[in-house]
């Protein structure tokens, strides 16, 4: 019988790359594939992540200081199509010269043919939270994971075990960190943004170039304050466009919000072993370092 509770992924490969990857399984597999080739102009500003680690709070940033603090009009994806689900034409079909396009994109640094003078930012978050906000996001997106009513301890396998859409959070975090030293990669920690977001909005300003940054502390600062409220978390949950739309009311996309949720949600074992594979992964990398200054909540 099937089981009603295992979230099912599906593996897609490209044979043209040889790159294959777990996606959702509705996913367009043309569009998919043709993401693969996409070749950035050099003015595109990617904002790319491993799912529920900020991705939409910083695409959220990006787009407000671009557009000097004009929000983004819904539904978000007309606005910054994801490459690997709207596919290679979607950045071609909104581009606008008068600003830089944004797309977002899950994929793991491999799967993005890197223009240098293209920008890309990264942004990570702790495992035990990460892996929380997926669970809830599953829950919230029902049929498209196959399933209504997630089992947390078995989405728990599969996540462990890279089984999940866009593979292992842990080899996607290495990948991407190896370059955090790059010119055209800035890499950031939803905990930093968290606890300092008015610092946090100043560093996207200054990667995304200095004229960016004038205008944000330009008449006292009066962008920076418009961009610190319109991506608050309390406005941006007022806002339903970041929404799946048919996503049940009472398991919102923009959820809680905070460092430190997994203690509610995870049991010692499951914490213990995101801990571990932390360590194991990032020995060498250094990955495992990453989130030392936050111990008190981790
Ligand atoms: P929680 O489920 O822990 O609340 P992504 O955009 O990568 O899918 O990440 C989603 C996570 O970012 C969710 O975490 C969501 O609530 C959180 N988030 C979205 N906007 C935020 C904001 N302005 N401030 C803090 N967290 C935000």
């Amino acid at each position: 019988m099937e089981d009603l509770t295992l979230p099912k992924f599906l593996k897609v490969k490209d044979k043209a790359s040889g790159k294959e990857m777990y996606c959702p399984i509705n996913i367009n597999q043309r569009k998919f594939k043709s993401a693969l080739k996409y070749k950035a102009e050099d003015t595109d500003v990617f904002v790319c992540s491993y799912p529920k680690t900020g991705t939409t709070w910083l695409m959220n940033i990006v787009w407000l200081i671009l557009h000097d603090g004009t929000e983004v009009p819904g539904p978000y994806r007309e606005s910054i199509p994801m490459l690997e689900f709207d596919g290679s034409e979607a950045p071609e079909s909104i581009r606008n010269r008068e600003f830089p396009c944004i797309i977002k994109t899950h994929f793991p640094y491999k799967f993005v043919q890197i223009n240098p003078k293209a920008k890309y930012l990264y942004i990570t978050r702790n495992p035990k939270d990460a892996f929380v906000s997926f669970y809830f996001h599953i829950r919230g997106c029902g049929k498209k994971y196959g399933t209504e009513n997630p089992d947390i301890n078995k989405l728990y396998d599969q996540y462990m075990k890279g089984e999940v859409q866009f593979d292992c959070y842990f080899d996607h975090l290495n990948e991407w960190y190896s370059h955090r030293n790059d010119s055209n990669v800035l890499f950031l920690l939803y905990e930093d943004m968290k606890q300092d977001p008015r610092n946090g909005i100043l560093k996207v300003a200054k990667f995304l170039g200095e004229k960016y940054e004038e205008l944000l502390m330009k008449e006292n600062g009066k962008l920076m304050e418009k961009v610190l409220e319109l991506s608050s978390f309390e406005h941006m949950k007022s806002r339903t466009i970041w929404e799946y739309p048919k996503r049940p009311a009472n398991e919102p996309f923009i959820r809680k919000g905070v460092i430190g949720d997994w203690k509610n949600h995870l049991s010692a074992e499951q914490a213990d072993g995101l801990d571990r594979a932390l360590m194991e992964h990032g020995k060498e990398s250094g990955i495992s370092k990453l989130w030392d200054k936050y111990a008190e909540f981790l």
